[in-house]
């Protein structure tokens, strides 16, 4: 088995454990990824067989919506349900505390505002992504708004980081569902994270970042050695 096909296995492995933690009635947030989507057709296939009944979805993105709905999941809106009972999303790197760096899908900010409307934030990874210190691995994704997004760059820069604007592959900047671009911001391994989270939030012109702080309330790893459920 190649080492994409193992991982894929261990991400869907625990994608559909956390949908065991659903339950008929809920409203489950929706999350965007190569992990998350497992849960998604999972969610499918049991409303289908009627193992689940009166799940409404709330969609992390835009394409996320688009497939659940070709999935014949149904979808509802923050509006209309303002607490979500419990979400499941991926994750690009988690630390020990269960901080979190998101939106390698360049879809932090909708699965931001889910997760601060969530009870229950459940994140799916394979082992793969599990780090000592934040920064190890990935650099942060800062949602910055179009106008004066250079300006924000270089502050950012001035802050320890080496600073990139993602790009489709033409070359074009990658624009975000709300229209904002992606900055990379790598920092390296960040010893304190309330800090740069602070500063990072306060900047007008960031619209957010990707480090998610105190949100995931379980982490689902699976791993070589199986599967792990670990709660905050
Ligand atoms: C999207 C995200 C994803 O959840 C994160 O990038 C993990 O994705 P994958 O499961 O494909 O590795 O934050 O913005």
């Amino acid at each position: 088995m190649s080492d994409a096909v193992q991982r894929d296995a261990l991400k869907r492995l625990a994608a559909e454990q956390a949908v065991t933690l659903i339950q008929s009635g809920m409203v489950v947030g929706l999350g965007v990824g190569s992990t998350a989507i497992f849960a998604i057709r999972r969610i499918a296939e049991l409303l289908a067989s009627g193992e689940l009944r009166d799940i409404v979805g709330v969609p992390c993105a835009l394409r996320v919506e688009e497939e659940a709905q070709r999935l014949g999941i149904p979808l509802t809106t923050l509006e209309e349900h303002s607490q979500v009972d419990l979400t499941i999303d991926g994750a690009d790197e988690v630390d020990p505390q269960l901080n979190l760096i998101k939106g390698g899908g360049a879809a932090l900010l909708r699965e931001k505002i889910v997760a601060q409307s969530s009870r229950r934030e459940v994140i799916v990874v394979d082992e793969a992504k599990l780090s000592p210190v934040l920064g190890t691995q990935w650099a942060i994704p800062v949602e910055v708004v179009r106008f004066g997004w250079g300006a924000q760059a270089r502050w950012i820069a001035s802050l320890g980081a080496e600073v990139a604007l993602r790009r489709q592959p033409d070359g074009e900047p990658l624009t975000t569902d709300q229209g904002n671009y992606i900055l990379d911001c790598n920092f390296g391994p960040i010893a304190d994270l309330t800090t740069l989270a602070t500063q990072l939030s306060l900047r007008t012109g960031i619209v957010d970042h990707g480090l998610f702080l105190g949100l995931a309330t379980d982490l689902i790893v699976a791993g070589a050695d199986g599967i792990r459920h670990i709660q905050r």
